[in-house]
């Protein structure tokens, strides 16, 4: 296998994150080329008897836990879950995160949240000291979504945000859609002050589905530099 230097590293953090799963236990899958790191060395653990059951946060994630053996099935059926390995885009020492980039934060949050355990795996360049230069994807229904982002723009600019740009997520000259049928809009909060009042801001607005803010979900963070590995754990957990 020819991988990467950054490849390499998210193969590491996967590898690590094997060490949080124990026999029988009820798994969610992430979404993203960490996570589908985590299926590759996964898969051989199930092949050779690991006894576990998944969910999955896309259906990207769910043909590739298919193709590799991984059994899957619905959320419905096996929550609540007791470990989600997922990547990210952005992480802090704080253990928030902003995910979506590849589209699939809603049902990740809707399956990290119905975990006892998120573990976070990711190459160093997603550690940052606060969240926010990458942008937050923020999902809204199709109807209306021009009218959602201008109230997107107005409810950040009252929390001081002023001028944001909230930029409709495109994909083969048509807007992306999600798993759940749904737009993106990518908004440049540059630095995010507070994420809890930003994050309730945005879910309180009519026709925002979910954001990529996750606070509070993650319970483990495993970051793979050159120079090694670092699992930053959180004490206490909070779960809704
Ligand atoms: C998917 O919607 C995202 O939340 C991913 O978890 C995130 O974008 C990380 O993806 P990579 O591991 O590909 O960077």
């Amino acid at each position: 296998m020819n991988l990467s230097p950054q490849d390499t590293l998210k193969r590491a953090a996967a590898i690590r994150a094997l060490d949080f799963v124990l026999d029988g236990m009820k798994l969610g899958l992430g979404t993203g080329s960490t996570a589908e790191a985590f299926l590759e060395v996964l898969a051989p653990r199930v092949k050779g008897g690991l006894n576990i059951t998944a969910v999955a946060t896309s259906e990207r994630t769910a043909e590739k836990a298919r193709i590799l053996g991984i059994p899957l099935t619905s959320l419905d059926q096996l929550a609540p879950l007791d470990l989600t390995i997922d990547g990210a885009d952005e992480a802090d020492r704080n253990l928030n995160l902003i995910k979506g980039a590849g589209g699939a934060l809603l049902r990740e949050k809707l399956v990290a949240s119905s975990s006892t355990q998120m573990v976070v795996i990711a190459d160093g360049s997603k550690l940052v000291r606060r969240l926010g230069k990458f942008p937050l994807p923020v999902e809204v229904v199709e109807f209306g979504h021009g009218t959602t982002a201008r109230r997107i723009m107005s409810v950040s600019a009252a929390l001081g945000y002023p001028g944001l740009a909230a930029t409709l997520r495109m994909k083969d000259g048509a807007p992306f859609r999600t798993d759940g049928g749904n737009v993106i809009y990518d908004c440049a909060f540059k630095a995010i002050k507070n994420a809890v009042k930003l994050g309730k801001a945005l879910s309180d607005i009519p026709g925002v589905v979910d954001h990529g803010l996750f606070v509070g979900l993650a319970t483990a963070l495993v970051i793979a530099r050159k120079k090694g590995v670092e699992v930053i754990e959180r004490k206490h957990t909070i779960r809704k």
